[in-house]
Order: C-alpha cells, then structure tokens, then sequence
C-alpha cells in the first residue's frame, strides 16, 4: 500500500475518521467522502482532501474517486435495530451506495477495494462458542441483508474487473468518537446514560453475548487487508461478553450499587455474536491488543469530556 493514495468513503465517521487519521500517520494520501449525516466534518484531519457528497450521488463518487488507487468502503447506514423503521434508506445506502461507487470505480486504476462489512450477515448462532467465517449467513434484519448483498455485489462486480476484494466483517467495535444516538454501539450508550444520571436498559434477559473490540484494533485490521489473501475475515477478539457482564462492569465504575433495567429483547438480533479470528490472524497478520477491562477507563474520559463533564 506504501504511496498509495485511498479513498475513505465515510471517513467523517466513528471508524473512519480513526482509519483516516491512521493511514495519514503512515504517511498515505487519503480522500474522504462523507454526506455528514452521522460523521463530523471536525473528525476528519486537515491533511486528508475532503469530499462533502453521497455515495449515492454520481458526480460526488467521481469527484472522491479522483486520482485514487485503493477504496475502503465505510460508508452506510449503521444500525441493526434502526434498520427495522428505515429498511428503504438503509438498503438504498449500503447496497445501491455501494453499487454506485463499483459502477464509479476505474479498473485501470484501483489496485485494492476493502469493505467494512458486520457480524449482522450472520445466522444466530446455537451457543456463544466464536463463530468463523464459514458460519451460515442468514442475516436477521434489514442491515444485515444490505451488508450482505453489498458482500457479494461487491465480489462479482471486482472479481469481474480484475480487482482484489476483501470484506472485513466487524463485531461490536467501541472506543472514542463513536456518536450517541439511540442506535449507537451499546457501551457509549450505558456510560453517556449513566454519566448524565439516567438508568440503563439491558433488552431482554442480558444473557445474549458480543465480541467488543476497540476501534484501534478494527483499523489495524482494516488496514492490514491490502496486497494480503482477498476474502472475507472477521474482525473481533475472539472473546464473548454478555450484556449483563458489560452492564456490571460499567454500573461498577459508574453507579455502584445501582442495578439495570430491563426491557423486552428487540427482534432482529442475534443471541451469540462471537468471532474466531483465526484467518484474519493467518491471512492478515490481525492480532487485537486491546480489551474491553483494560480500555473501560479510557472511553469513560472520552465521554465525559465530550458530556462537558469534569472528572
Ligand atoms: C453493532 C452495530 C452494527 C455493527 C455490529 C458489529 C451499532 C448501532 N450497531 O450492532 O452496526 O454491524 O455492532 O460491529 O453500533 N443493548 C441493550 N441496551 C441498550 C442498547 C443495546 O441491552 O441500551 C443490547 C442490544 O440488544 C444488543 C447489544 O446490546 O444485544 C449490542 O447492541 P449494539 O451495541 O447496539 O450493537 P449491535 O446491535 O450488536
């Protein structure tokens, strides 16, 4: 990849903006496309040429494109359980997004093509054991199905223009600068509440298992896949925690003594989201530093600070 110059669709956003802020670090040329509707403008460095558009939009997509020679392709609509009210736009985004940035794309030039694809592809799984990539997919809501599709147009459409595809299937990805939103990942939502004196809200009985990973380790692995076996890898830690084991641990460090609520399970989530990491390990060299345990403190201060709150 060294001198590459990469496109960063949805670079404005929580995982992108640290893939851009990343590859700037090693010294790469990076475009970032972004419509702004989560990610921030703030978020995205001043090194990197920054493209306001839609990846939906035709004209944006060539104006992104521009003088590029790999794509990592983060842009969508990101929410398992919002994806339930807003199927239409999510499926319009992240599979005729994607389609449209493939139609874009100029084979001459494109070396590499990388896309941030999720666990949601997934069947539910029997038992928390980590799941490789050869696990059924059968994906169980709207955002699912749109990641998948976008999988596999993806592969078809590169494989057709001679252009390497990998797809990097992320767990449960926590860490600074992730938005607050009634959607957003689970862990910024039980700190943002607590630290503003709300209770939390387990759904269902808290017995249903994820594989957190910090975002640092979602973008060395992102990173990683260019010039690396295409294919599709798991990007987690190889370790479940069950949403009552993460709602303990924060009211610990939070609240202690307090206990969560408990609201019904919504549907369209999986029981068991756990990965076996071992071929992005073989392929890509992929191995996570950092846990959960060990980060609590760290996206506790982020939070505060972005709250306005002193320690
Ligand atoms: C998340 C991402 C998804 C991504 C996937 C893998 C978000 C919004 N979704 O899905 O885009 O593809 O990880 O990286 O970031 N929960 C509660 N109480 C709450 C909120 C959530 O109990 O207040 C539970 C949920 O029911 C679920 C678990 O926490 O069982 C995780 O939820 P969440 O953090 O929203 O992530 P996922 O839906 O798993």
């Amino acid at each position: 990849m060294t001198g590459s110059h990469a496109l960063v669709t949805g670079g404005a956003g929580f995982i992108g903006s640290h893939l851009t802020r990343a590859l700037l670090a090693e010294g790469r040329r990076v475009t970032v496309i972004d419509n702004l509707t989560v990610g921030r403008r703030g978020a995205v460095p001043d090194d990197a040429r920054f493209v306001h558009g839609d990846i939906r939009d035709e004209a944006a997509l060539r104006d992104a494109l521009e003088g590029v020679d790999g794509v990592f392709h983060l842009a969508a609509q990101v929410t398992i359980r919002g994806s339930f009210d807003r199927f239409v736009e999510d499926l319009d985004t992240n599979v005729m997004g994607t389609a449209r940035l493939l139609k874009a794309l100029d084979p001459s030039r494109v070396r590499w093509f990388t896309l941030a694809s999720s666990m949601a592809v997934y069947a539910d799984a029997d038992s928390p054991a980590p799941i490789d990539e050869s696990h059924p997919t059968r994906p169980l809501s709207p955002y699912g199905v749109g990641k998948l599709a976008a999988e596999q147009v993806s592969a078809q459409i590169l494989a057709s223009r001679g252009i390497p595809f990998t797809a990097v299937r992320f767990f449960n990805t926590y860490g600074p600068g992730q938005t607050f939103t009634p959607y957003v990942g689970v862990l910024t939502i039980f700190i943002t509440k607590l630290l503003r004196g709300e209770p939390i809200t387990v759904f269902g009985d808290g017995e249903q298992q994820r594989d957190f990973i910090h975002v640092s380790d979602i973008v060395a692995g992102t990173m990683a896949t260019p010039g690396k076996t295409p294919g599709c890898y798991n990007l987690g830690t190889g370790r479940g925690t069950s949403l009552n084991q993460l709602a303990e641990l924060v009211l610990e460090a939070l609240a202690p003594g307090q206990r969560p609520q408990h609201a019904p399970a919504h549907t369209g989530e999986l029981r068991f989201s756990v990965a076996n990491i071992d071929a992005a390990r073989r392929a890509l060299g992929f191995v996570p530093a950092r846990s959960l345990d060990r980060d609590l403190q760290e996206v506790i201060a982020h939070i505060r600070a972005r709250e306005g709150l002193a320690e």
